[in-house]
C-alpha cells in the first residue's frame, strides 16, 4: 500500500486525546490492588431519573408506533411541552415547530450547529476551560477555535469585549455557558444582555449552553438568554434533560431561539441522524411534567452534597467558596503545582479521582474539578483523603 491506511481526516487528527486519558486504566489497577477508589470525576449523577419518565418510557416501549423513525419533527407533544416549559420557566413564547428542535442530547446539537454554520477561516470564540463539543464542533467544521481563558479575576466570565479586532473580524460564533462547567460561575443578567448586544452589533451568533439552568441553589434561578430583548435575532440556547433529571444516558435535549439557525441545524441533522428515540421523547414529557414537584428535591440533594463537600474540602486545607449552581466544585490546586500532577497524586496516593483543570483546556490550569455525583459521605471521605496534598 502506498497511501496511509486507514485514512484519517486532518481535522479529526488535530483534536486532542480524551481529557481523562490514563485515568481509567490507573483506576482499574488500583482497584485490582484492593484500593477503594472514590470517583469525583464524572459529571454523571448516581441518582435515579423521575419515576414518571421511567413509566412513560416503559409504556412507550410497549407501543410499536414509538419504534418508528422520529425524524427531526420528533414527537409533536414533546415539542409542545418544551415550549410550555420554556414559557412557564422563562416567560418565553415559542412556536413549538419553528423556535425549537429536539436533540439527541445537547452535545450532539452543539457540535452539529457549529458544523452547520462555520467555514474554514471562520473563528469560534469559547471559554477555556470548556466543554469538549465547542472545540470538537469548531475543528470538525474546519474553522478556527479561539479559546479564551476564564479567570477568577473576571469572576470566570468570558471577557468578550477585550477580544482583539483581528479576531473579531473573523468571529462568527460566541459560545457561552452559564451556569458554567467546570468553574460553577454564574452570569449576571447584565453580562448576558451585553453579550446579546455585542453579538447583534457585530452579526455574531450567540450560542448559549444552558445545560445547568435547573441545578442552582440558595434561591438563585439562572435565566435564559432568550429572555433578553432582541436575543432571538442572534441567539440559540441549548437545554438538556441530562443534569436536571439525572438522565445523562437517555440522550435528550433541545435547542431554542433563532428560527433560521434552528432550520439550518435541522437541515444538517437530516443528513446525519434521524432524531431521538420517540419513546425517550415520551419519557422527556414525563420528566418535564415532573419538573415542579420532583426537581426541587433532587436539587436539594445536590445542595446538601455541596455544603458537605465544601466544608470538608475547606477543613482539609483547600480554598473554596460554595458555588451557586452546577454540580461542580472548582478548587485551586495548592502550591501552584500543575493540575495533572496533582490529579495523578490524588489518585495514586489517596485513591481519589478528580479532574485536572488542564484536561478541560489550558485555561483550566491551576484548578481541579470535583463532581458532586457521589453521596455526601463519599465526598467528605474524598476530601479528607486529600488533606495531605493540600499543603494546609
Ligand atoms: C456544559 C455542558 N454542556 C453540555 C453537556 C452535554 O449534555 P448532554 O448530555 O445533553 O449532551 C454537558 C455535559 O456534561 C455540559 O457539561
Amino acid at each position: 500500500m502506498t497511501r496511509p491506511f486507514p485514512p484519517r481526516s486532518r481535522s479529526l487528527d488535530s483534536l486532542p486525546g480524551y481529557p481523562m486519558a490514563g485515568i481509567p486504566e490507573r483506576r482499574r489497577e488500583l482497584e485490582e490492588a484492593g484500593v477503594d477508589v472514590i470517583d469525583l470525576g464524572a459529571g454523571d449523577a448516581d441518582l435515579a431519573p423521575p419515576p414518571l419518565a421511567v413509566k412513560r418510557l416503559q409504556e412507550a416501549a410497549e407501543d410499536p408506533s414509538f419504534s418508528r423513525y422520529p425524524f427531526q419533527l420528533g414527537l409533536p407533544e414533546f415539542r409542545r411541552r418544551v415550549a410550555g416549559w420554556m414559557g412557564s420557566r422563562f416567560g418565553l413564547e415559542l412556536d413549538p415547530f419553528q423556535d425549537l428542535l429536539p436533540l439527541i442530547g445537547s452535545k450532539e446539537g452543539i457540535a452539529h450547529l457549529l458544523m452547520a454554520i462555520l467555514n474554514p477561516g471562520d473563528v469560534a470564540v469559547y471559554s477555556d476551560p470548556g466543554y469538549q463539543a465547542y472545540l470538537g464542533g469548531t475543528v470538525l467544521a474546519g474553522a478556527t477555535p479561539h479559546p479564551v481563558a476564564l479567570r477568577p479575576e473576571n469572576d470566570f466570565l468570558l471577557p468578550f469585549r477585550e477580544l482583539p479586532e483581528r479576531v473579531l473580524d473573523k468571529t462568527r460564533v460566541l459560545i457561552l455557558n452559564y451556569p458554567n462547567n467546570p468553574t460553577s460561575a454564574v452570569a449576571p443578567r447584565s453580562y448576558l444582555a451585553d453579550a446579546v448586544e455585542f453579538c447583534r452589533e457585530r452579526g455574531i451568533v450567540l450560542l448559549h449552553d444552558n445545560a445547568y439552568s435547573e441545578m442552582a441553589f440558595d434561591g438563585y434561578r439562572p435565566p435564559s438568554v432568550l429572555e433578553i430583548e432582541g436575543a432571538a435575532e442572534v441567539t440559540v440556547e441549548f437545554h438538556s434533560l441530562s443534569k436536571t433529571y439525572n438522565m445523562t444516558g437517555w440522550r435528550l435535549g433541545w435547542v431554542a431561539g433563532n428560527r433560521e439557525l434552528i432550520a439550518t441545524l435541522s437541515r444538517l441533522k437530516t443528513f446525519v441522524d434521524t432524531g431521538a428515540f420517540k419513546a425517550v421523547q415520551a419519557a422527556g414529557i414525563g420528566a418535564l411534567d415532573s419538573w415542579k414537584d420532583w426537581v426541587p428535591q433532587n436539587v436539594e440533594i445536590f445542595r446538601r452534597r455541596r455544603d458537605g463537600a465544601v466544608a470538608a474540602f475547606q477543613d482539609a486545607g483547600f480554598q473554596l467558596k460554595p458555588p451557586r449552581a452546577t454540580m461542580y466544585l472548582w478548587i485551586p490546586v495548592p502550591g501552584g503545582r500543575p493540575s495533572r500532577d496533582f490529579a495523578r497524586q490524588a489518585l495514586d496516593e489517596a485513591g481519589v479521582v478528580v479532574i485536572p483543570g488542564a484536561a478541560l483546556g489550558d485555561g483550566g490550569e491551576g484548578f481541579f474539578r470535583v463532581a458532586l455525583t457521589v453521596p455526601e459521605g463519599r465526598l467528605r471521605e474524598g476530601a479528607a483523603r486529600l488533606r495531605n496534598l493540600s499543603g494546609g
